[in-house]
């Protein structure tokens, strides 16, 4: 971030969230390599997370039994559901790993699409599930009737990531919602909304009102992202009692260390920084977009952190010679191999990643 950006940013930033643009100026673009591969939000953690995590320091002798249970009560006071339908992980990837275990052990086969997070479908198959895999659209977004078509007997788990990685495309509402609610007359169906706090699109809506009637719906979502605590290890599930019941027999017990569980509960109570980093995030992604769009790169609407855009050469080479250059950039999404995902950072990070693209896309692709 050069000066100018600083002050501007700064200007616009609340007071208590100056600290944290003053860091980032700080950790300066040599701060090398410069993390635009794994969607993690730069400007975090806040600063009541980490005074929360510095209180916890002295606690850490203590197992984090009723800091789970805080936590758990915090969010499902706002959702408006029952501690009991809440299941806290370590990060959601644990989340979605106890579903895999819980719907997939026993000759259970799911369904979800291609590309899309594959911290479900990997672990799954892994453990001997049968998974459909259902291509995107030409557009990049889910193939729903195709999804709603491979329902076999034998699916017992669905699996839909909205807004989806590495797209980030979004499903709108009037069609996730239809799909949802007659796709979990017939199995549980996992809505992955890690990305949830970034979407600003009316046409997006949350399925945690499905956990609500009672259907057969787990919502999971994650204080990696826009909390900025990737490092922490902090998710969660809505579901169902019964449904998170059966999610929790699967858990490592206390899997969340104190300090974690402190500082989730403290961003969560947050809202300022949330929805700065929301917007700061916006801000320089519609930047890169229009700065992709005049270099001739298409990219898909995204409402999350990172953008998908069509490079036009082989992404593998493109990543070497950006990681060369200390830039990290997302790694191969088959089959769209000539695309790239790029995660959103300061606008430090992002002139950096524009004056390393160009050097790279001025040279001829080496395969
Ligand atoms: C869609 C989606 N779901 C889940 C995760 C897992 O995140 P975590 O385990 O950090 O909560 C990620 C991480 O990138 C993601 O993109």
């Amino acid at each position: 971030m050069n000066r100018r950006q600083w002050l501007l940013a700064s200007a616009a930033a609340p007071l208590a969230l100056r600290p944290i643009l003053a860091r980032a100026a700080k950790k300066g673009v040599r701060a090398a390599p410069v993390r635009l591969h794994s969607n993690e939000n730069p400007y975090g953690p806040s600063p009541a997370a980490q005074e929360a995590m510095t209180a916890a320091f002295g606690e850490s002798n203590l197992y984090p039994s009723s800091k789970y249970r805080e936590l758990a009560s915090l969010i499902a006071q706002r959702e408006g559901l029952t501690p009991d339908h809440i299941v806290l992980g370590a990060g959601s990837h644990e989340v979605l790993r106890m579903a895999a275990m819980a719907y997939g052990l026993a000759g259970g086969e799911l369904v979800t699409a291609h590309p899309t997070f594959e911290g479900l479908g990997r672990y799954a198959s892994r453990i001997g599930t049968h998974v459909h895999q259902v291509p995107v659209t030409g557009d990049l977004i889910m193939d729903l009737p195709r999804m709603q078509r491979r329902m076999t007997q034998a699916v017992q788990l669905v699996f839909v990531c909205n807004p989806n990685n590495p797209t980030g495309t979004i499903t709108p509402h009037q069609e996730l919602l239809p799909f949802v609610a007659e796709a979990a007359k017939r199995a549980v169906v996992l809505v992955d909304e890690a990305y949830f706090e970034l979407v600003a699109d009316p046409a997006f809506a949350t399925m945690v009102p499905l956990v609500k009637e009672g259907r057969n719906v787990i919502v999971s979502r994650t204080f990696s992202k826009v909390y900025g605590l990737a490092g922490l290890r902090v998710g969660y599930a809505l579901a169902r009692p019964d449904i998170a019941s059966r999610l929790r027999g699967f858990r490592t017990d206390n899997s969340i260390s104190i300090i974690g569980l402190r500082a989730a509960i403290a961003a969560y109570q947050d809202p300022a920084f949330v929805t700065w980093s929301r917007d700061t995030i916006a801000a320089e992604r519609e930047a890169i977009v229009r700065k992709l769009t005049n270099w001739g790169h298409r990219s898909v609407p995204s409402q999350t952190n990172f953008i998908f855009f069509h490079l036009g050469r082989p992404i593998g080479a493109f990543q070497e010679a950006m990681a060369a250059k200390g830039i990290l950039v997302g790694r191969p999404f088959p089959p769209y191999m000539d695309w790239c995902r790029l995660s959103i950072g300061t606008p430090e990070n992002m002139q950096a990643f524009s004056d390393a693209f160009e050097e790279v896309m001025s040279t001829p692709s080496s395969d």
